[in-house]
This record gives C-alpha cells, structure tokens and sequence, in this order.
C-alpha cells in the first residue's frame, strides 16, 4: 500500500485488496472493468470471470456511504456470432445487491475502431450510474447552450421549464440547459502504455456530477490512474487498486504529478 496524504493506491487484486476499505467509507466509485476479455491487460484478466464481478459488486455495495454512486462503464465482446451481454448481467447483478439503477447514460466515441465484419461502427459503452439509496450529491451539469437565451416569455415549454428564471409574471430562457445523458468524448490522445485509458473529461465530469470536495472517490480497476489524477485535481480523496505492477506505477507516477 501507498499512502500519501489523501491518495492511497495499493497494487493487488480488486477483490483482496477492498477489504482493506472500512464499511460505509466511500463516496463515489468511477471504474471500468476489465470487458470480459476483450484486452489483455498483461496478461492479466485472465481472472476475470463472472464469480469475480459479482462479489466484486457486493463488496462494493458495502464499501459506498448510504447515498453514495457508483459510475460502472462496460462494454460486451462478441461471442459465436452475438454480443456476450454481460454488461447488463452485471447491471442486473448491482441491482440486485440493493443499488438503484439510477441513470443508464453513454459515452459516444466519436473516433470509433474499425467495424467487425458484417456491423455497424460500435461508437459507445454504457456508464451505469449506480446509486445506494437517493444520490446524496447531485451537481448536474449545465453546459449546453440555450438557442433561445435572454429571450423572455410567460409560456412554459416542457423541454425548458427548470432553466427559466422567475422574472414577475415573465420568465428569461437561461444561458444553458442540463446536459444530456449522452456524453460525447473522444479517447484523445493516449500519452500511457495503458490500451484502455477513458478520457479526462470523463472521470472528470462524473466525479464533479456525483460527489463534493473532500469526498472519497475510489477505483478498483485503476488503470493508468485517470480517476485518480481528476480526483486530486477536484481536491476528493482518492484510493485506487491496480492488480498490473507496471500499470500501478504508471498510476502511481501520473497521480503525483498531478
Ligand atoms: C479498463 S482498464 C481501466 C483503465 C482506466 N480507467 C484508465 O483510464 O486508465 C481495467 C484495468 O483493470 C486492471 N485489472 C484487471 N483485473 C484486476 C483485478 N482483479 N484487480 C485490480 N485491477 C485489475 C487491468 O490491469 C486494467 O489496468
């Protein structure tokens, strides 16, 4: 284990090493887990299988505060001809160790990889936003701009009701709107040897949505530290748990440079 002031960073199997989290501890999980085996992480997936995840998800669910999120991003192989759906047994499973599934959102990768024979692009994995109980820190993001901005009316229209300010009888069409649940986000440019780093953005718009300063932000499938360095550079705590010793210090480096 790693400890330096508010990042702890231990280099191990997720499953082991969580027990090392107290009960109720954590805010806010940002991961994704190994896709069944889509990529060879050295090597290293090969334990990944469907008795992992599900005591994986138990563990967690006891790990997460009451009102605490966990942001699950997946994605399925093909297998003999059809998609291995293990995405949504994985959903399924969570919910079924008392999360709430309290939003299912996308990332759209505009720059998708070459199709497999016979489909179409794959452009996007599910975000599962898991939640224990109601979100207790909801800061959903405004950044989609209002074409009808400053623009004052006393009808109310369904698609725009909560932006509008009260002014008298009459209300202004605010500058922006709530984002979609859709995010557009490129994987931009991989500076690490890792094959499966998700974008900055990414970790950073889920950590701001779902927790607060001084919250507890944890990633059992760390990677190259993604979650980890947005969650320094949000002022949350941070524990992060990476089974490949190389990828551990590539973490480990990029996190306290950050
Ligand atoms: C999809 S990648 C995560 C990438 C990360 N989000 C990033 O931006 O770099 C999954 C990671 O989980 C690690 N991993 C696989 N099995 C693990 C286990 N049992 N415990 C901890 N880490 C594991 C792999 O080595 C890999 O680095």
């Amino acid at each position: 284990m790693n400890k330096q002031d508010d990042v702890i960073l231990m280099n191990g199997d997720c499953l082991e090493m969580v027990r090392n989290i107290g009960k109720d501890s954590v805010d806010l999980v940002v991961t994704s887990p190994p896709y069944s085996d889509l990529r060879s992480y050295n090597g290293n997936n090969k334990q990944w299988n469907e008795q992992v995840w599900q005591n994986l998800i138990l563990s967690l669910y006891r790990k997460i505060k009451k009102g605490g999120v966990m942001v699950w991003i997946a994605q399925d192989k093909c297998i003999n001809g059809g998609e291995s759906g293990e995405s949504f047994r994985q959903a399924l499973w969570a919910m079924s160790a008392g999360f709430k599934l309290y939003d299912t959102m996308i990332w759209n990768k505009p720059s998708p990889q070459a199709p497999t024979e016979g489909r179409y692009y794959d452009v996007f994995e599910y975000m599962f936003v898991f939640s224990k109980g109601k979100p207790k820190s909801l800061n959903l993001l405004k950044d989609r701009k209002n074409k009808s901005f400053g623009s004052v009316s006393n009808k109310e229209t369904r698609s725009c009701r909560e932006d509008r300010k009260l002014t008298g009888e009459k209300r202004t069409v605010a500058e922006f709107s709530r984002r979609f649940n859709v995010w557009d986000m490129s994987r931009g440019r991989n500076k690490t040897k890792h094959p499966a780093v998700f974008p900055e953005q990414l970790a950073n718009d889920h950590i701001l949505s779902w927790s607060n300063e001084g919250d507890v932000v944890l990633d059992p499938f760390m990677g190259s530290g993604t979650t980890g360095k947005m969650a320094k550079l949000n002022n949350r705590k941070f524990i992060g748990i990476e089974l490949d010793k190389e990828y551990f210090n590539i973490a480990k480096k990029r996190i306290e440079e950050s």
